[in-house]
C-alpha cells in the first residue's frame, strides 16, 4: 500500500511540474501509457494471493483515476494559458492604416479570346486545343505544305533540334495544326474553335516572336462558301459592335483552302487615325474551303465531307478593337500598361447599371 501511495505521490508531482501540454502527454504516457508504471505495476496483480490482489487492484484503479482527473485537471490550466499567451501575441492594432487592397485585371488577350469565344459559342462552336510545340508534319505537311513549299519561308519558323528518330518538331507557326489533330480525332460534323499561342521569329511594332490566332473549322456534308461568308460577316460584326460594319472577301492563298478568301473590314484612315467601321479596307483574317487535299490527309473522305476553315491573329484584333497601338507590349508585363488597357475581374457592368438605374 505505502508503494501505491508514493507512486501516486510521485506521478502527481511529475503532472503538476509538466508546464507544457507536450510535458503534460509525456508524464501521462510515464504513468498510465503501455509501459506506464501503474500499467506495470496492474501486471504485477496476477502474481499475487487472491485476497492481497483485490485489495491491491482497488487501491491502483483509484491511483489510476485520480491521476487521469490530474491530467485533465492540468490540462485545462496549460490550454487556458496557452490561449493567453496567444491573445497577448497576437493583439491587433486596430490604429494601424488599412492596406490598399491591389486589384488584378484581365490581360486584353485574355479578354479577346473570352469575347471570341463567345461568339463563335453562340454559334455552335467548340473550343479545341493543341500543343505549342509541333511536329513538322502537323503544322507544315498534313496542311498541304510540303517540305520547299516557298509558303514555309514565310513562317519564319523556329525549329527545335531533331528528334533520336529525325522527326523535326516547331513551335507551331499558326493554330492550324489543331485542325489536324481535330479531325484525326473526330468524325465530322466539326465545328471548333482553337486558340492559342503561336510563334514566329519577327520583332517590330506589329509582330512579336510570341503571339495568338484563333483558328475555325466547320467539316460536315453540306457546308458551302456561303456559310463561310454569314459566319465570318457575324462575327466581325458581333466582335466589333458594329451592325452594319462593312465586310468584304478578297480572293487569295493558303495551301490549306481551295478557294481562298482574306476578309477585309471596313476602316477609315482619318488625319492618319485608323477606326473601324467606313469606306477604306483593312485586311484582318484569312479563310477559305478545306482543301480536299488536307481532308485526304486526315482521313475524311473528301467526296462526302466539305468545309470552311479560318485564322485570325488575336493581337491585331485586340488592338484594333481597344486601340493599343504597339504588339509588343502586350508581352512586357508592365503592370501600369495592364492597369491601363486590362478588364476588371467580376465586372457585371449590366448587373450593376440594373440595380442601380
Ligand atoms: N494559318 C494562316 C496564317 O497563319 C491563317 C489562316 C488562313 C488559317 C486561312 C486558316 C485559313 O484556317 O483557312 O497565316
Amino acid at each position: 500500500m505505502d508503494d501505491v501511495d508514493a507512486l501516486l505521490g510521485e506521478l502527481t508531482e511529475a503532472i503538476s511540474a509538466a508546464d507544457t501540454l507536450e510535458a503534460l502527454d509525456a508524464a501521462r504516457v510515464a504513468a498510465l501509457g503501455k509501459k506506464g508504471r501503474v500499467t506495470q505495476m496492474m501486471k504485477n496483480l496476477g502474481g499475487m494471493a487472491p485476497e492481497e490482489r483485490k485489495a491491491a487492484g482497488q487501491a491502483l484503479n483509484a491511483v489510476k483515476t485520480q491521476l487521469a482527473e490530474a491530467i485533465e485537471a492540468r490540462k485545462a490550466v496549460l490550454e487556458d494559458a496557452d490561449l493567453d499567451a496567444r491573445l497577448m501575441a497576437e493583439t491587433v492594432d486596430v490604429t494601424l492604416p488599412p492596406r490598399e487592397e491591389r486589384q488584378g485585371f484581365i490581360h486584353p488577350i485574355s479578354q479577346t479570346i473570352d469575347e471570341v469565344v463567345a461568339i463563335f459559342g453562340e454559334m455552335g462552336f467548340t473550343v479545341a486545343e493543341g500543343p505549342d510545340i509541333e511536329a513538322d508534319w502537323y503544322n507544315f505537311t498534313a496542311l498541304n505544305i510540303p517540305p520547299e513549299h516557298p509558303a514555309r519561308q514565310e513562317h519564319d519558323t523556329f525549329y527545335l533540334p531533331r528528334e533520336q528518330d529525325g522527326q523535326r518538331t516547331v513551335l507551331r507557326t499558326h493554330t492550324s495544326p489543331v485542325q489536324i489533330r481535330t479531325m484525326l480525332d473526330h468524325k465530322p460534323p466539326i465545328r471548333v474553335i482553337c486558340p492559342g499561342r503561336t510563334y514566329r521569329c519577327d520583332y517590330d511594332a506589329t509582330h512579336s516572336p510570341m503571339f495568338h490566332q484563333v483558328e475555325g473549322l466547320v467539316v460536315d456534308e453540306k457546308t458551302h462558301m456561303g456559310h463561310l461568308k454569314g459566319c465570318l460577316i457575324d462575327f466581325c460584326r458581333a466582335y466589333f459592335g458594329i451592325d452594319d460594319l462593312p465586310v468584304r472577301f478578297r480572293p487569295s492563298y493558303f495551301p490549306f483552302t481551295e478557294p481562298s478568301a482574306e476578309v477585309d473590314i471596313g476602316c477609315t484612315r482619318a488625319g492618319g487615325k485608323l477606326s473601324i467601321g467606313g469606306d477604306d479596307w483593312l485586311e484582318i483574317l484569312g479563310s477559305g474551303m478545306v482543301n480536299p487535299a488536307v481532308l485526304e490527309n486526315c482521313g475524311i473522305d473528301s467526296t462526302r465531307y466539305q468545309g470552311f476553315a479560318f485564322g485570325m491573329g488575336l493581337e491585331r484584333i485586340a488592338m484594333l478593337k481597344y486601340g493599343i497601338p504597339d504588339l509588343r507590349t502586350f508581352f512586357e508585363s508592365d503592370l501600369r500598361w495592364l492597369r491601363h488597357y486590362g478588364f476588371a475581374a467580376l465586372d457585371m457592368p449590366s448587373m450593376v447599371t440594373g440595380l442601380t438605374r
